[in-house]
């Protein structure tokens, strides 16, 4: 059996990721949707520290460490059985989100081989394509806030969210996969479109 391909769609906080993959999930209605950190319910455990509990306030590289537990989880239980069987699999957020908000961001690391070697050790497959919905922070935080909902991460500074866009730049310059830049500032109909057609150009899907 032909496997599935493993798409990843990364990118700052408000940059319409939630709405693309509700249109996704109406176009592919056979492949598979799930998300980092939360995709598995050891995942959820793990979210709920990352994410909602806003009194912890874990050091960067724990929170590294636990984005990569999720990560494991994630990749043994729900990625790597499905594509084995044929399924396509959409993840909303994978391990360039790490390397962006806590590598680059929070560490303030610029190593970027040093980050790979990590991903090597942990087993992390490379996506079959990267999706960037890459939007000005400051245009994605008043999206954000807009909603009403923010986690632990959002909350940080437009300097943080600012490094965090700076390392997805870095990050695209050496990756060795297939990936898109989308301006997620267009329109939702122009990026839904470039999405797809992105989709149709690198995996004929
Ligand atoms: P979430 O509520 O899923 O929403 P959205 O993806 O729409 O922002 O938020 C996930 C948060 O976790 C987001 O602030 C980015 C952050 N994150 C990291 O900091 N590192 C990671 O490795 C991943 C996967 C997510």
């Amino acid at each position: 059996m032909r496997k599935g391909k493993f798409i990843a769609v990364s990118g700052g906080e408000g940059s319409g990721k939630t709405s693309l993959f509700t249109f996704l999930k109406k176009s592919y209605p056979e492949a598979i949707f799930t998300r980092e950190p939360g995709g598995t319910p050891v995942g959820a455990a793990i979210r709920d520290i990352l994410l909602d509990r806003h009194e912890l306030d874990p050091t960067p590289e724990a929170e590294l460490f636990l984005f990569f537990a999720d990560r494991a989880e994630h990749i043994n239980t729900v990625v790597a059985p499905s594509t084995k069987l044929g399924k396509h699999v959409f993840s909303d957020r994978y391990w360039m989100d790490t390397f962006a908000y806590q590598w680059w961001a929070s560490m303030k690391r610029t190593d970027i081989n040093a980050f790979m070697q990590l991903i090597l050790a942990a087993g992390f497959p490379d996506p079959d394509l990267l999706i960037w919905l890459d939007i000005d922070p400051k245009v994605g935080i008043t999206r954000r806030f807009g909603t009403g909902l923010f986690n632990r991460i959002d909350v940080k500074t437009l300097a943080f969210h600012r490094r965090v866009r700076e390392g997805f730049t870095q990050l695209v310059r050496t990756v060795k996969f297939p990936y898109v830049r989308i301006d997620a500032s267009k329109s939702f109909d122009e990026v839904r479109a470039d999405v797809q057609q992105s989709l149709q150009k690198f995996l004929s899907i």
